[in-house]
């Protein structure tokens, strides 16, 4: 079936979508992506997201001259082009360097980027699949020190991923100085005596837009939560464990590194937040 995508300011099938060997996002993984859920034709926290691409993008320094409002234009385009767009799509940005005639690690900053975006289809899990609760591992964080970029190098997400799945595990939760701080693609939380505990942001993690909503879910039906470290001691006394992403919402861990976590089952604060947050998109679909 086509697919229209954009590349460098057309929007063409998705077979006819090439870039060059050169392309240091291809050569070094000099580059940044972004994810934006889409339900029902709207954007998820367009704003927000928008604000960490362009975080990334400075953080790299890489002059992208699409501004939001550009964005905003050609993305509303790639959904209504989806072939079911009233079903929820996920966007994918990414926005690399660009190419150099050389190979060179030096910074060439004078390249035009390549710009790419693409809208596929991404159902959010249904509660009574989440409800099935997922086994989760801990590994060592072995990724770098400015991991609130959304770099597109994953080599350590995606291996870590990998170990995970291998154990019949969905996701490694990563421990750095002791601390449990997020997953290969997600962030965490815990729940201790009915108090939500989630990492504070640093470079050490993503900012995760579905972690914000989920906090300000929390202020707004007066659950009490906290954003404070989470040692390694603490993660395995959790009564619940969850991680998050865009295109997960709220998944519940019932086993960690082959412990049961609370009683086996998923706990009842994950069962009030899910319920929020679902609720919570379908008012943006009604
Ligand atoms: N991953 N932490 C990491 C390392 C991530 O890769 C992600 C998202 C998150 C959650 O961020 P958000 O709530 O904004 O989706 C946290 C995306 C979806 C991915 O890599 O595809």
């Amino acid at each position: 079936m086509s697919e229209i995508v954009f590349l460098n300011h057309e929007f063409i099938d998705i077979s006819q979508a090439n870039i060059s060997i050169t392309d240091r996002g291809f050569l070094f993984g000099d580059g940044i992506y972004e994810v934006i859920p889409v339900y029902q034709q709207n954007m998820f926290r367009f704003d927000a997201h928008m604000q960490r691409l362009q975080q990334s993008l400075a953080a790299v320094n890489i002059n992208c001259t699409l501004k939001p409002n550009d964005w905003q234009v050609i993305l509303n385009k790639l959904i209504a082009n989806a072939n079911n767009p009233q079903e929820d799509h996920s966007i994918y940005i990414q926005i690399t360097r660009g190419s150099a005639p050389q190979r060179s690690h030096y910074l060439q900053n004078d390249l035009t980027p390549t710009i790419f975006a693409r809208c596929s289809p991404s159902p959010l899990p249904s509660i009574e699949t989440l409800r099935q609760g997922a086994n989760v591992i801990t590994h060592q964080d072995c990724r770098w020190d400015w991991c609130y970029i959304k770099s597109i190098n994953l080599l350590p997400n995606t291996l870590l991923c990998q170990l995970a799945y291998s154990q019949g595990a969905k996701e490694a939760i990563l421990i750095r100085d002791g601390n449990a701080i997020e997953c290969t693609s997600s962030n965490l939380f815990i729940v201790k005596n009915n108090i939500i505990i989630t990492p504070p942001k640093s470079k050490n993690i993503l900012g995760g837009i579905t972690r914000d909503f989920i906090l300000e879910l929390a202020t707004q039906q007066q659950l009490p939560f906290a954003e404070q470290d989470i040692a390694l001691a603490e993660l395995y006394q959790a009564d619940e464990i969850w991680f998050t992403g865009s295109t997960k919402s709220i998944v519940p861990a019932t086993k960690i590194d082959d412990r049961i976590i609370g009683n086996g089952n998923v706990g009842p604060v994950w069962e009030t937040m899910i319920k929020h947050y679902y609720a919570a998109i379908a008012k943006l679909k009604s």
